[in-house]
């Protein structure tokens, strides 16, 4: 029997191990880790400074060049005239400087002359006013005659490019952001959305509850994108709502799905494309696309905000890449950044100086947690436009390398150092594995709540980002996953806040956790169906026999006011959210509320399932505190070990390697054994910096 659980248990580590480990993969072989890559816009400059800036590219040790971002007026000045000419120029000079390319559509910036032939091409924004020419990201995707402008160039781009040696992939349009559109055109698409989802109005009504308010319609031609600016937050129809953003993140997937397809017609295989969303994207869903090979972000963890201790302001926000990272791995298994603040940028609320070498931990961080590609924007800082204040990897006279250029070179330096010492082979350490985690987590939980928070402290965005932040803490690999994944690679799997479910996804969870899983599920989750429907049986009613406790009711506190939970190992202040649990006989409280007028009722319940466990966490703290003593005692209990990192200390595996680094304000000495290799760094870390070593 011994015998058996033993190997069932190496089987287990097996498993993780090669889920974690790095594959070769068809456009990033294993052994290159991570492609160094920067924008340029030719476009932008005087055709006698391209070769010296691209040469300069080179020689700086970048490995390809991004073009064509932006760039639709010069490429089609008129309706139906092309000129390639200049980049042909551009492209035969990366060739010259063996620079590899990565193509951009330029969807994201329609011309003038579209503008003026076609304005019904433009969103209309909530006032119903058309958007204007002159800023990006404003063609609408619902309108065909824009689909049909753009299939165009794209169809040109792709012939011209499609099969060319240099070029080793494209970026679809730029940072999908699904942004609400109001013009008859997008209108149309979603009445038409609303039609192939529901096929009769009466269904339509009676989902959304249209009851309410004498919202009822009588046909489909009735309906209007719900418009929460007219009709104020607390009026909108959360089911509506819902609709509204799930139709929203569609049309966008679908759009690039169209692009795909044009460039597919005539590129070559060898070729991928992808795109570039926002790290942090609440509209654009990337695992709604289906024929992306992967996904890539975009990361600024700088925009002017307060961070971790007294130099977190120039460090910037750690929980950017930090998510970003896992997340888009969700769509084809890999991903990278394909934009990283070079420096200060002309968006934040203040645009502080970074800290020297933070453009650097930022690479790190990236190439830490299994990036492919690290690219930023931009190469040169421009002297005209509307970023100007921008930083590049150079200065304003395009040949003084800047702080962020310093950093970058330093990064692809030390890259190819570390391209020798790697070992793509190593299967992820044993101790890793048995921490392995997986947090689930989907756009839809965050739509449904971002307009019901019910209190101002729920931060719907972070709530999930929490639990990323404390398996990081304990030194786990962590996969941020879908629905759909296989949870049987993972020994601890989190749910925060999983508020829409269905019957048999409540299965799934339990069959993980009977078949030996430890399965953890916090507040605000199965409170509605897909529908967004409370349950007529009770709080989480179809949560209960997995859980083995009744949600009775929950409470919320004012911010600068604290009730106490209770465990075995102490007390905790909490204020935003709190579920009153009444376990069952079998089902133990792990923590009980102390004060109150409901004081002794649960807060944290526990049961064994199967040969696993099912923990519920039903209070949500502003310092987490609780939260982690509850996840500590879960990953020992299954005879993991853990780490005990501070905020801002983020530590990966990758190929052979660790690699922390530092956000945090304060020097950090890493707790090395007498056999460790350090390669980059040293053993105390300071804020900034990073270290990479082996074991
Ligand atoms: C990104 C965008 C880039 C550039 C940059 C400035 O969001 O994709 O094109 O505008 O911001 O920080």
């Amino acid at each position: 029997m011994k015998k058996c659980i033993l190997l069932l248990w190496l089987l287990v580590i097996l498993a993780v191990s090669q889920a974690f480990s790095q594959q070769d993969h068809p456009f990033f072989p294993a052994k290159r880790l991570v492609t160094t890559g920067i924008y340029y816009y030719p476009e932008h400059w005087d055709p006698h400074l391209w070769e010296r800036d691209i040469k300069r590219m080179s020689e700086m040790g970048f490995e390809f060049v991004h073009l064509a971002e932006f760039a639709w007026s010069k490429m089609e000045p008129e309706e139906g005239r092309f000129d390639f000419t200049w980049l042909d120029t551009v492209m035969d000079l990366c060739t010259k400087y063996h620079l590899k390319v990565v193509l951009c559509t330029p969807s994201a910036t329609p011309p003038a002359w579209i503008r003026y032939q076609y304005p019904e091409t433009f969103q209309m924004n909530s006032q119903y006013i058309r958007g204007e020419h002159g800023t990006r990201g404003l063609g609408s995707v619902a309108s065909p005659v824009y689909r049909r402008l753009v299939e165009t160039i794209v169809t040109k781009m792709a012939q011209r490019y499609g099969k060319h040696e240099n070029v080793i992939g494209w970026q679809l349009d730029n940072e999908p952001d699904a942004k609400p559109d109001f013009s008859p055109a997008s209108q149309e698409a979603f009445r038409q959305w609303l039609k192939n989802k529901y096929h009769s109005i009466d269904a339509l009504n009676t989902i959304w509850g249209n009851a309410f308010w004498s919202q009822w319609y009588n046909s489909f031609d009735q309906v209007l994108i719900p418009n929460v600016n007219l009709v104020g937050w607390w009026g909108s129809n959360p089911h509506a709502m819902l609709d509204f953003k799930r139709y929203m993140a569609d049309i966008q997937a679908e759009y690039l799905d169209f692009q795909s397809r044009t460039l597919r017609a005539n590129i070559s295989e060898h070729q991928f494309i992808t795109t570039n969303y926002t790290a942090v994207s609440p509209g654009a869903d990337p695992r709604r696309t289906k024929q992306l090979d992967f996904a890539t972000y975009t990361a600024y963890p700088n925009g002017g905000t307060h961070n971790i201790g007294q130099q977190g302001f120039r460090l910037g926000n750690s929980n950017v890449i930090l998510f970003a990272a896992e997340y888009y791995k969700s769509v084809g298994g890999v991903t990278g950044a394909m934009e990283i603040q070079p420096g200060t940028v002309n968006w934040g609320n203040f645009t502080p100086l970074p800290l020297p070498g933070t453009v650097r931990m930022w690479l790190y961080h990236i190439f830490a947690a299994g990036g492919k590609l690290a690219c930023s924007y931009r190469f040169r800082q421009i002297n005209y436009g509307a970023e100007q204040y921008h930083s590049g990897i150079m200065e304003t006279d395009g040949v003084t390398p800047s702080p962020g250029g310093y950093d970058y070179m330093q990064f692809m330096k030390e890259m190819n150092v570390l391209r020798k010492e790697a070992d793509i082979k190593a299967p992820l350490p044993e101790k890793l594995a048995r921490r392995s985690t997986a947090i689930l987590w989907n756009l839809e939980n965050y739509w449904s709540f971002d307009q019901q928070r019910q209190t101002r402290q729920w931060d719907s965005w972070n709530y999930p980002i929490k639990f990323l932040q404390i398996a990081k803490s304990f030194g786990a690999p962590v996969d941020v996953i879908a629905e759909t994944a296989d949870l049987s690679k993972y020994n601890v799997v989190i749910i925060p806040a999983y508020e829409l479910v269905d019957s048999s996804l409540i299965k799934k969870w339990e069959t993980y956790a009977a078949n030996g899983g430890q399965l953890i599920i916090t507040c605000r989750t199965a409170t509605k169906n897909r529908d967004g429907y409370l349950w007529e049986k009770g709080w989480a009613a179809p949560l209960s026999a997995l859980t083995g406790a009744r949600i009775t009711t929950f409470d919320m506190l004012p911010d600068q006011y604290y009730g106490d939970v209770q465990t075995k190992a102490g007390h905790y202040r909490w204020n935003n959210w709190g579920d009153l649990l009444q376990p069952d006989k079998n089902t133990e409280a792990l923590a009980t509320y102390n004060d109150q007028f409901y004081k002794g009722a649960a807060a944290v319940v526990k049961r064994r399932v199967g040969k696993g466990t099912v923990t519920y966490i039903g209070v949500d703290t502003d310092d987490a505190k609780l939260e982690k003593d509850v996840l500590r005692d879960i990953y020992t209990g299954t005879g993991a070990t853990t780490e005990n990192y501070p905020p801002g200390v983020l530590v990966y595996w990758r190929d052979g390697f660790y690699v922390a680094v530092n956000y945090s304000s304060d020097n950090y000495t890493m707790n090395m054994s007498g056999t460790t290799k350090i390669l980059i760094g040293e053993k105390t870390i300071k804020p900034g910096g990073v270290l990479v070593w082996k074991e």
